[in-house]
């Protein structure tokens, strides 16, 4: 029998709660999805730009924050990650000069992610109810083009 297939775009939201298990979560959502939209070339790269996205989301704000997975076009995914810390940390916020010193043990996790991404931004959210306001972090990477 066929599989149903959606063709994008198609989107999966994963609210996680502050549970250091949360990034694994994502990380083995993230590779499901993919794995059955046939974007098998797109898993590695995403699940290194998802994991750093999460794990700061998790670290950096103190209470629950989500995951979106967007479908774009066949060989393309959008990964957006909510967290309620209104801030935007500077290599996002376009104020950043230079990265980080040399000896910081610290600070690398959003060079490398802007590096390995196709394309990436971070938004403001505004609201005042509970569920509204913080910030929305977002790339988008392609597959790897066969040679
Ligand atoms: N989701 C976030 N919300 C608020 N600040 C953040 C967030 N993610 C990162 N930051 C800030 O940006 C800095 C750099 O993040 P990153 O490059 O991932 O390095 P690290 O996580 O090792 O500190 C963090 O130390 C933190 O101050
Ligand atoms: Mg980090």
């Amino acid at each position: 029998m066929a599989l149903a297939t959606v063709t994008p775009p198609w989107a999966y939201t994963l609210q996680l709660p502050q549970d250091p298990r949360g990034p694994g979560i994502a990380r083995a959502t993230l590779r499901t999805v993919l794995l059955v939209h046939g974007m098998r070339d797109l898993i590695d790269t995403a699940e290194l730009l998802a994991s750093e996205l999460v794990t700061n989301a998790y670290r950096y704000s103190s209470a629950p924050y989500s995951l979106r997975l967007r479908g774009a076009g066949r060989d393309r995914v959008r990964v957006g990650v909510w967290d309620s810390n209104p801030e935007i940390p500077a290599p996002f916020g376009g104020c950043a000069v230079g990265g980080p010193s040399v000896l910081a043990e610290r600070g690398r996790g959003l060079q490398l992610v802007r590096e390995c991404a196709e394309s990436w931004g971070a938004y403001p959210i505004r609201g005042g109810l509970p569920g509204q306001g913080g910030k929305v972090l977002w790339v988008e990477c392609t597959a790897p083009r066969n040679p």
